[in-house]
């Protein structure tokens, strides 16, 4: 029932570098607020210019042959002894993303079960960072390959899973034995610091995992244009991963970007219509949106079209707009001024464009809503698919749907957009399923669910301009933060023949 936010005293905060927590060389900081009252600053932080950025990558360059030499299994251990502490830290952990990014405190704590997740699956593969033994075609000939660490990685972490996305980024680099310089998004430093204190309370040596605080104009652009910096891991938005894409891809670096979504759930005419409108408030409103996964179209057969928006408005109209440390909260503020402007200007757009507005629209009123960041809900009806709200990424709760005469044209329309993230099908027909499953392109695919979420132990990430690399967690992310590197023994003692050279 608790309404008190975590109280957080408004002090300076600094980056963590070869073990010290060290000030700017800007001797400048910025200041963060609670998005659910802005008069509320949180803290002060480092506004960090590129000389931070390059003292950090330079302590992760002169960690890394100490790092790469300790064995797999003991770096494994250190994320192991971290999953300990989270456990024990989750109340707070999760208390300061609630006060710093406005989720709700249920969200928050199911973030940090999705960190432990992470975490668990992350410590084992410090005792399965397996190469393969492949047979040579040589006579008492050998080969097999062993996975080495790239060196010094960047990572790049968003606001709106302040913890776990740094977790699933940095958990893998480190048990592949890189060195991290880590940039966490400018308006949630708080759980990135928590995160670095975990992890070197966990036993993390100095220099390890450097983090720097700062626009991502000086400390962004040095991680990525750094030479010292073997590999880079983004999330963010599609031009900022494009950007530092283009960048790094000139230098030769390896490049993982986790980017935006306009992901579609597509509603059969024999659909289970309680179970597709559960599914698509919960993915379209909660998070207030800001997820990559969430729900961001909805096409439905013309059938149904009437009764499914009757439904959907209904319930819709049940949702609860509070702080995120009220009891019962679905919709909790955005996560920024310049999210809140984004997200009305959206609106705008919309109704411009010549589609219905439903409901929402608005920040709602009310003495409790005032010194927040908050919308309400926003459903748009009549939206043909070429208008700007069916095609880019608002990230906010507005959800405009669509009508299709049939599967076939729903999945025209659901593929009829840039990006390729997540997609979901309501439809209890096996065969249609199955046909959306062939034929929608994106990354992630969920029959009868919400387009949200993932699980550690699998792929996460997006096709078209949602992803570029190799996915991120499960093993995949390993192979992300390793090279395989080939090696051929050969134990017949002689001079190789000609023809086999
Ligand atoms: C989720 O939706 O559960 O930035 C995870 C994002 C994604 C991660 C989302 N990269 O929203």
């Amino acid at each position: 029932m608790s309404k008190a936010p975590l109280q957080i005293e408004a002090q300076v905060y600094y980056n963590y570098i070869r073990g010290e927590w060290v000030k700017s060389s800007s001797g400048k900081t910025y200041h963060t607020v609670n998005p659910a009252n802005k008069n509320q600053i949180l803290g002060y932080f480092q506004e960090s210019t590129r000389e931070d950025a390059k003292l950090g990558i330079q302590a992760a360059h002169d960690s890394f042959q100490f790092w790469r030499d300790t064995p797999a299994p003991i770096r494994g251990e250190v994320l192991f002894k971290a999953w300990i502490l989270m456990k024990e830290r989750a109340e707070e952990l999760a208390r300061t993303m609630t006060l710093e990014e406005g989720k709700p405190l249920a969200d928050a704590k199911g973030e940090v079960k999705r960190s432990l997740n992470v975490l668990e699956f992350m410590a084992g593969e410090g005792r399965r960072l397996v190469g393969q033994t492949i047979p040579s075609e040589l006579k008492n000939n050998f080969a097999y390959t062993i996975k080495k660490p790239l060196g010094v990685v960047a990572i790049i972490t968003p606001w709106n899973f302040p913890l776990a996305i740094a977790t699933w980024k940095i958990s893998p680099a480190l048990v592949s034995g890189n060195t991290v310089a880590f940039k966490p998004a400018s308006s949630t430093p708080l759980s990135a610091i928590n995160l670095v204190k975990l992890l070197v309370d966990a036993g993390l040596p100095k220099g390890v995992l450097n983090m720097v605080t700062g626009p991502g104009g000086t400390v962004g652009m040095e991680l990525v244009e750094n030479p010292l910096v073997r590999a880079i891991s983004v999330t963010g938005h599609t031009e900022t991963g494009a950007m530092i894409y283009e960048k790094a891809s000139r230098m030769l670096k390896k490049v993982q970007c986790e980017m935006g979504g306009k992901n579609a759930v597509v509603v059969l005419e024999d659909a289970d219509l309680d179970l597709a409108v559960e599914g698509i408030v919960q993915g379209a409103f909660g998070s207030t949106g800001q997820r990559c996964t969430s729900t961001s179209r909805v096409i439905v057969e013309e059938k149904i079209k009437d009764i499914f928006v009757r439904r959907l408005l209904e319930r819709t109209k049940r949702l609860k707009i509070a702080d995120g440390f009220t009891e019962g909260v679905d919709v909790s503020p955005l996560a920024s001024d310049s999210q809140f402007n984004k997200v009305m200007s959206y609106i705008e757009v919309g109704k411009q464009e010549g589609a219905t507005l439903l409901y929402g629209g608005k920040k709602p009123s009310g003495a409790e809503y005032e010194n927040g960041y908050y919308v309400e809900p926003s459903i748009f009806t009549d939206v043909r698919p070429e208008m700007r709200i069916a095609q880019e990424e608002v990230f906010g709760p507005v959800l405009p749907i669509m009508v299709a005469k049939d599967s076939d044209e729903a999945i025209n329309i659901a593929n009829s957009v840039r990006y390729g993230l997540s997609a979901s099908i309501y439809t209890n027909d096996i065969t249609k399923a199955f046909k959306f499953t062939d034929m929608i392109e994106v990354g992630m695919i969920h029959i009868n669910s919400p387009t949200l979420g993932g699980e550690a132990q699998l792929p996460f990430g997006g096709i078209k301009a949602s992803g570029v690399g190799i996915r991120e967690q499960g093993s995949k992310a390993i192979e992300f933060y390793t090279d395989e590197i080939v090696v051929y023994v050969d134990y017949t003692g002689r001079r190789r023949e000609a023809k086999f050279i």
